[in-house]
């Protein structure tokens, strides 16, 4: 198929026409089509990418019919979210899949990166398509705390009060930039309009870094779990029909696990206190992010003293924001000239180390700052950056990897690669 020369071997008159005159067949093979060669032994791992477009898609056809019911105003947006629970035709079912669905938004690019860590996909030359994922998971971040605060119950209110008042910790302008981001001198109305605004923004702006995500994966092609490069044709397999049905395949799992949290446990995932209206007068005992956040949250609380000029506040601020710089510098960090972990003996446990620290460290951002609690989140930190800033550069020269295979396709097709390419 020839794309802009007005050519095609197509055979549907409708589709022969269309295509002589806008390319979008062609174009569509070579992105996600039958011309689309990928390597042939991709995992369920490889699932996540196609899986976390279409959780992007559902949040924003979901929240685009909910923004229609919602009000952005102080003294209506919690009654309008009642409304929609209550009032309009499957409201509820709008508002739990958007709630649930920025939740499992957040599960299925947390694998998606961890797999990424897991075989080396960052490493050269897909460097920027990583780098851009982190624009994307920041971009996701910024979103879904803006999402969080509509209802305006009460963790809306006092997430957002903790979370903006943050930049305070940034010597002399600080103050100023809350106080501009409030638009005013606390959380109040012109937060919320500004917020509702941005957060109808921003999925656009992501779906914008993922058509650039996806063009940068196409420039070479995607890793696999040998993390060895494609040498001849054997190795790669068309994209459909092979890799489209089993992207739908992971599709209905994942939307079976999606309907039991959607149907069944619709609040597991939030906090009860947001169904008790924002006042700004009475503050939770607890104030805690949603869950996807904790990690963070436990290492922005982790440091509790002050360390030689900066104030413990700043601290816990850089340290938070240092937890996603340091993985825009992972392609430069880790330099083992091997991808994947399954021939780096070391690192495969280090990366499962690693694991275990994010979850205790999520663990202990659902739990008060106080006590041991805060002892372990500093452990945690610190292991945190001991990962990407010590050991990946140490393991880089002193980790001797396992023998790579000589093609992809010859632990596929045994001896039968050996024989020519067709
Ligand atoms: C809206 C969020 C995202 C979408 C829609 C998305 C989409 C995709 C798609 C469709 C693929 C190809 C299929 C696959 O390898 O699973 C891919 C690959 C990749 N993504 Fe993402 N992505 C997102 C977020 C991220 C994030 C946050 C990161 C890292 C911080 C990231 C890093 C990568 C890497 C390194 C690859 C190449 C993997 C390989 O070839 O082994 N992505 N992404």
């Amino acid at each position: 198929m020839s794309a802009g020369t007005g050519t095609t071997n197509y055979t549907n008159p409708v589709v022969r026409w269309i295509e002589h005159r806008l390319p979008i067949f062609s174009t569509m093979d070579h992105m996600v089509g039958s011309q689309y060669p990928t390597p042939r032994n991709l995992s369920y791992w490889w699932n996540f990418g196609s899986l976390a477009g279409i959780v992007l898609v559902l949040q924003i056809v979901t929240g685009i019919v909910l923004a229609m019911h919602y009000t952005p105003h102080v003294d209506y947006a919690f009654a309008s979210v009642e409304h929609i629970m209550r009032d309009v035709n499957y409201g509820w079912l709008l508002r739990y899949a958007h709630a649930n669905g920025a939740s499992f938004f957040f599960i299925v690019v947390y694998i998606h990166i961890f797999r990424g860590l897991y075989y080396g996909s960052y490493k050269t030359p897909r460097e920027l398509l990583w780098m851009l994922g982190v624009v994307i998971m920041l971009l996701m971040m910024a979103t879904a705390f803006m999402g969080y605060v509509l209802p305006w119950g009460q963790m809306s209110f006092w997430g957002a009060t903790v979370i903006t008042n943050l930049f305070s910790a940034i010597p002399i302008f600080g103050e100023g930039i809350v106080t501009w981001l409030w638009g005013g001198f606390s959380v109040d109305n012109p937060t919320l309009a500004r917020f509702f605004s941005l957060h109808y923004l921003l999925p656009f702006v992501i779906v914008g870094v993922v058509v650039l995500h996806v063009l940068a994966l196409h420039q070479f092609g995607s890793n696999n779990p040998l993390g060895i490069d494609r040498k001849s044709p054997k190795d790669s397999i068309p994209f459909h029909p092979y890799y489209t049905v089993k992207d739908l395949f992971g599709l209905g799992v994942f939307l079976i696990a999606f309907a039991v949290f959607v149907f069944y446990f619709p609040n597991m995932l939030g906090h009860p206190d947001n169904y008790i209206e924002a006042d700004p007068l009475v503050t939770p005992a607890h104030i805690v992010p949603e869950w996807y956040f904790l990690p963070f949250y436990a290492i922005l609380r982790a440091i509790t003293f002050d360390i030689l000029f900066i104030p413990a506040k700043l601290g816990g601020v850089i340290a938070m924001f240092g937890a996603i710089a340091v993985l825009f510098i992972l392609p430069w960090l880790d330099r083992s000239p091997v991808r994947s972990a399954r021939f780096r003996p070391i690192y495969k446990w280090f990366f499962w180390v690693l694991v275990a620290d994010c979850v205790l460290l999520g663990y202990l951002g659902a739990k008060p700052a106080e006590g041991i609690y805060v002892v372990l989140a500093l452990l945690g930190t610190i292991y945190y950056f001991f990962h990407f800033l010590i050991l990946l550069p140490l393991l880089g020269s002193i980790e001797r990897p396992k023998p790579l295979p000589a093609s992809i396709s010859e632990p596929v097709l045994g001896s039968a690669a050996a024989t020519p390419a067709e």
